[in-house]
């Protein structure tokens, strides 16, 4: 759906100049054979610090989140939490009514991937292993970033797949270069999920945001250095690689039609951030 919200931003003194000469360069390895961004997923300035302020905003909730999670807690009282802290700071919860989906945050519990939904009936116990994924609209601007929490004591075997899954973020935006391309940071992450024994879904991956919740590129978490679209200075999406204990295969949950779940019903874990591509490197703009 287009975002109405959306007003066209000035660009701010000598911006112009600057994002010229991004695309001038642009142009030149385009012109080498290489994929480049459509100028439109370039972030204004502008643009940068809207999603900086909603980036603001979701580190907040996920900090609130933090700290109340505990066992006995329902994800329902996850959602409320979620949503209750995003309204009262001016800004929309974006997963709520987003293509049909119910609630306001995704909360995927030990053998669930991702999208699972909040609900009454999921009280988290000692041992469990979270996802809880939070993205937030404030001002029209989009931010998008999920952390793993340990409920109780967790196994040592569940810990570590978590301590990896993060580590596979790290290595994604250590990666992330401009003048890169997308296939240095799905390498990044395949190898070391790969050399820990885990594995790395594939039909999911991080996005474009900012303007919308979800724009293009489409971004792997598995690749090969110096293949996919070129990375370019301003440029925002998503780091989110989702690294199962087990098989990379998962199904979608055919009640609910959301919740995406392991095939061999081993536990998944992810970490997200959204970064900003800069003339040094990817920028967390969420926590
Ligand atoms: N937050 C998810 C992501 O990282 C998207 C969730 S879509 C929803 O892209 F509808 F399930 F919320
Ligand atoms: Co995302």
């Amino acid at each position: 759906m287009k975002n109405l919200f959306k007003k066209k931003e000035a660009l701010m003194p000598g911006e112009a100049e600057r994002r010229e000469k991004v695309l001038q360069r642009m142009k030149e390895y385009k012109a080498r054979g290489y994929r480049v961004p459509l100028r439109k997923l370039l972030k204004t300035e502008a643009q940068i610090e809207g999603i900086r302020r909603s980036g603001a905003v979701n580190t907040g909730v996920l900090d609130c989140v933090a700290a109340h999670i505990c066992p006995g807690m329902t994800t329902e009282e996850i959602d409320r939490l979620v949503y209750d802290y995003t309204v009262a700071h001016g800004a929309v919860p974006a997963p709520l009514h987003y293509e049909g989906f119910p609630k306001s945050v995704c909360t995927s519990v030990n053998d669930e991937v991702c999208h699972g939904i909040p609900s009454p009936k999921v009280v988290l116990k000692e041992g469990d292993i979270v996802n809880v994924d939070v993205s937030t609209i404030l001002d029209g601007y989009y931010s998008d970033a999920s952390r793993m929490f340990l409920i109780g004591e967790v196994s040592e075997e569940c810990r570590r797949l978590v301590r990896v899954a993060r580590e596979c973020l790290d290595k994604g935006l250590e990666a992330a270069k401009p003048w890169g391309c997308l296939g240095d940071i799905g390498a990044a992450v395949q190898e070391h999920a790969e050399a820990n024994g885990y594995s790395v879904v594939r039909e999911y991956g991080g996005h474009g945001v900012g303007l919308e919740f979800h724009e293009d590129p489409f971004v792997d978490h598995v690749g090969k250095r110096g293949k996919g679209m070129l990375l370019v200075p301003g440029m925002v999406f998503t780091i989110e690689p989702m690294i199962n204990m087990g098989k990379r295969h998962i199904y979608v949950d055919a009640d609910d039609e959301w919740t995406v779940l392991t095939d061999d019903g081993l536990p998944s874990a992810q970490w997200e951030y959204t970064v900003l591509m800069t003339e040094t490197g990817a920028e967390v703009i969420t926590g």
